[in-house]
């Protein structure tokens, strides 16, 4: 199963991505986490200690790598590379486990607009491809904030995305986009996660403006989950009433994603 997680700057995408990883390692299931953040924060919110941190590193920050695979520096523009530079070791080579998630750190993926055509996003396209055909049991993409990532690849080959909104009209607004160009390019197994929500009226405000998607579930406000990031210490373990939400999430999913043909 493959999940994207996206959603506007700050809604909640890492937090939730690290509670749905840690709830399916948890269960048995073999999970691959993919931060596609050019500032990665997925490790921290799975409670990756120190030192299994700091063999991370994005892939789209290694320059001898890329140049290896590629055949050019990062940032050439023009001149010759590889558009489909070998990619399969990557994966494993590069990321980390800690508590049965294995995390990948990629850095940003263009992989749906013009983007630029040169080595780094060469190497992060084909990486992406290849995360993509993966039979992996359980993947889950914590996506960069905006919906430039949005592409063929990933209309046919995620299984479904979740879009994480929070009480603010801006992350409703960018809900709304990211529907609008799912619908564009026939990415129809979306659904909606609220996160932050500490009241009726705010649950109302999401109701009112959010696109009209399934939605998943309603993860509440924590104060353990800023306390959590200030500690160094799992979300997943600091917030049990955002695991409880995160089980439901994946019950749901379960009947969804049997109910929508793919
Ligand atoms: N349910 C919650 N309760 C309280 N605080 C939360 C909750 N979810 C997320 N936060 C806080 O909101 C901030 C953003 O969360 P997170 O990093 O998960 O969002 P994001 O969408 O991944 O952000 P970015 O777009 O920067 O990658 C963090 O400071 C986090 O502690
Ligand atoms: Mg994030």
């Amino acid at each position: 199963m493959k999940i994207a997680i996206t959603g506007k700057g700050g809604v909640g995408k890492t937090t939730l991505a690290a509670l749905l990883a840690q709830f399916y390692a948890d269960a048995g299931r073999t999970v691959l986490a993919v931060d596609a953040d050019p500032a990665p924060c997925l490790a921290a919110a799975l409670g990756f200690p120190q030192d299994v941190r700091v063999r991370l590193r994005p892939i789209a920050e290694m320059a001898d790598l890329i140049e290896e695979r590629t055949g050019a520096k990062p940032g050439t523009i023009g001149g010759f590379f590889s558009l489909n530079p070998r990619v399969d070791d990557l994966p494993e080579r590069f990321s980390a486990v800690h508590r049965g998630v294995r995390l990948l750190e990629m850095g940003a993926i263009e992989e749906g607009g013009a983007g630029c055509i040169c080595p780094e996003s060469a190497l992060l396209k084909t990486l992406f491809a290849h995360l993509l055909f993966r039979q992996d049991d359980i993947i889950i993409f914590d996506m960069y904030a905006g919906v430039e990532h949005l592409g063929r690849a990933t209309v046919d080959f995620v299984d479904g995305m979740l879009i994480v909104v929070e009480p603010t009209q801006r992350s409703l607004d960018t809900a709304n986009r990211i529907r609008k160009l799912a619908a564009d390019i026939g990415l129809t197994r979306l659904w909606l996660v609220s996160n932050k929500v500490q009241s009726a009226a705010e649950s109302a405000f999401i109701a009112a403006a959010a696109p009209e998607l399934p939605v998943l579930g309603a993860l509440p406000y924590c104060s353990e989950v800023p306390e959590a990031d200030r500690a160094g210490v799992s979300v997943y373990d600091a917030a049990p009433a955002l695991r409880l939400v995160a089980e439901q999430i994946t019950q749901r999913l379960t009947v969804v994603l049997k109910d929508t043909a793919k």
